[in-house]
Parts: C-alpha cells; structure tokens; sequence
C-alpha cells in the first residue's frame, strides 16, 4: 500500500490504512535483528540526525539502530554540548544542522508543537519522538505493534491505561491510535491527573483501579511525570501507589492471560511491583525490542520506501 507523508508529526491525523502499513512494514524488519549481520542497504547514502532536546534511553537509542540496521549514517545532537547553551535559537540550530545535507531530523522537544513548527521550515523529513505532553507516535506504533503480536488483534481488545494521563503523550498517541483500530479504551488515574475531557476521546474514565481492570486484556502502566506537574496533583507518593499501582492482587482481577505494558522507564514499586514488571505477563522489554523495528519501518516508508525490492 503506498504511503504518501513526507512527515511523521502525530497519530492523531495518521489514516487506519497508513498506521496498518506501517505496521505490517515492520513486521517485515523484525527478522532483519535476529540475522547475524544486522544491516541491510536499503537508506545507505541517506543521512539522519537525532536532535533530542530533552532526555531519552530508549527512543533516541532505538531510532539510532534502526537507521544502522538500513545502513543510513545517523549523527546525535546533544543539546547540553551545543550552541543552545550560548543562545542559539532552535531555528538556527535545524538550518544549521540540516545545512549539512541531512535527510531526515528525529525531533524530541519538551515543548508541544515543536515537530510541528519545525517541519514548515525545513526541506527533510520530520519524526515526532515526543513533544511536550502532545504525541509519542512511534511509542504508540510500537505498543500497537506488540499487542498485535501478543493477542493477534486489535479490534475489540480491552484496553486500561492507568496513571498520569493529563501529562502522557504516550497515552495520547495510544488513545488516537487504538480507538482507530476499534479497541475499547479505558483510561484511570487520580481525577486532577484524568480530567473530564479525556471522555471526549470516547474513552471510560474510571478513578478506580480495582474495578476498571476487571476483564481487561491490556494493562498499560504509566509513570508520574513530575517533570511537567506545576503543582501537588495527588495527596502523597503513599496515596498514589495505595491505590494506583498495580500488584499481584490487583492484576489478579484482569483476563487470565492478560499483559502488562509500559513505555519506560519505569518506577519500580511506584506504578508497578518489582515482581510483575520481571513476569512473564510483563512485555515492556518486548516493547523496546519492536521499537527497532518499527522505527526502521517509519524510515522506510518516509526516505526510501520504493528502493526496497531491488535492494533487500
Ligand atoms: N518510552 C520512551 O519514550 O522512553 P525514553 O524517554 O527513554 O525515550
């Protein structure tokens, strides 16, 4: 199926059939890691460049690989060691970058919109990596990725997204994205942490944990983002994991064989036991496994997509 964005800014405005390409696209790539030689030349001669302005492990590592792994040249910017620190804008530090010929910008930015803003005035392809509390798409890919292959469908899963909702980008994207793929979306968390909006999603919107998971095949966990809380949202971190994290009894009330997911990092002990996060009903390595390859999916489809037959 063609697919025909020069961007990939959200899920939000992201067609059904476009987000199953990209999906089924990775799904061809998954074998690529396992080889002995884990390269193939389908974006050698592209040039990538990871401009993080705000911290990451997984994301920035996982585009990393995935641009190696199809043998495109990948540099990282790193902010603290740039010329932002001496006040260069971000507008001048893209035209600079991209100056140096680059094909594609993978752009994390605690400030919502500034994908967004970027891709009006640069001539290479723009990946959102997370901007501000806005969108996560890759993440929500992902996750989407690794539901599909654990329960073999989307349509019609039960789906509980628990924790910091209002500051989840991650949650945002995956809402956007699953409720286009008809899973029926359940969000819980302390109420000044899933305001009354969130129902405008078409999502349930439950304060209690106990009783949302009752039946659900998919339990997403979600960290405190105290890093964009202007204020006391709950009462105390006690309060918090007392009623919003998930421990053996509470995960007990879920389908049988339901999994446990989370985007990371994870606080151990806060929203999630030590001993769940390390069982075998846990996937949240999983999940960063299939970033590679979807990640790699998103940078064929957008910088090299028609190249792959002749030179897979
Ligand atoms: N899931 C995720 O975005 O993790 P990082 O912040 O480590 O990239």
């Amino acid at each position: 199926m063609p697919f025909d964005h020069k961007h990939l800014l959200g899920i939000e405005f992201l067609p059904k059939k476009d987000i199953l390409t990209i999906l089924d696209t990775a799904e061809s790539f998954v074998e690529i890691s396992t080889r002995e030689v884990k390269k193939v030349p389908i974006l050698r001669g592209k040039t990538i460049i990871n401009l993080f302005f705000e911290p990451s492990t997984r994301t920035r590592s996982s585009f990393e690989l995935a641009a190696k792994r199809l043998s495109a040249d990948i540099i990282n910017f790193n902010r603290q060691f740039s010329s932002v620190v001496k006040g260069e804008t971000l507008k001048d530090t893209v035209l600079n970058l991209e100056s140096m010929q680059s094909d594609a910008l993978i752009i994390r930015h605690n400030c919502p919109g500034v994908p967004h803003y970027i891709s009006t005035f640069c001539r290479s392809h723009v990946i959102n990596a997370g901007d501000g509390a806005h969108e996560h798409p890759t993440q929500a890919l992902l996750d989407a990725f690794t539901i599909r292959q654990q329960k073999k469908k989307l349509e019609g899963l039960k789906i509980l997204i628990v924790g910091d909702i209002l500051h989840s980008r991650v949650a945002r994207s995956n809402i956007f994205l699953l409720s286009k793929m008809g899973a029926e979306i359940a969000c819980v968390g302390p109420p000044a942490l899933l305001p009354e909006e969130f129902k405008e999603f078409g999502i349930a919107c439950d304060y209690d944990l106990d009783r949302a998971i009752q039946g659900a095949d998919v339990i997403m966990m979600l960290r405190i983002q105290s890093e964009r809380q202007q204020k006391n949202l709950f009462p105390s971190l006690r309060e918090y994991k007392d009623i919003f994290s998930l421990t053996p009894k509470r995960f007990r009330r879920a389908k049988r064989n339901a999994i446990i997911m989370h985007p990371g990092p994870i606080n151990r002990g806060v929203e999630i036991s030590a001993d769940l996060a390390d069982s075998a009903k846990s996937v949240i390595l999983r999940q960063v496994e299939n970033g590679i390859a979807v990640r790699m999916a998103v940078l064929y489809l957008l910088l090299g997509g028609k190249e792959r037959e002749t030179t897979d």
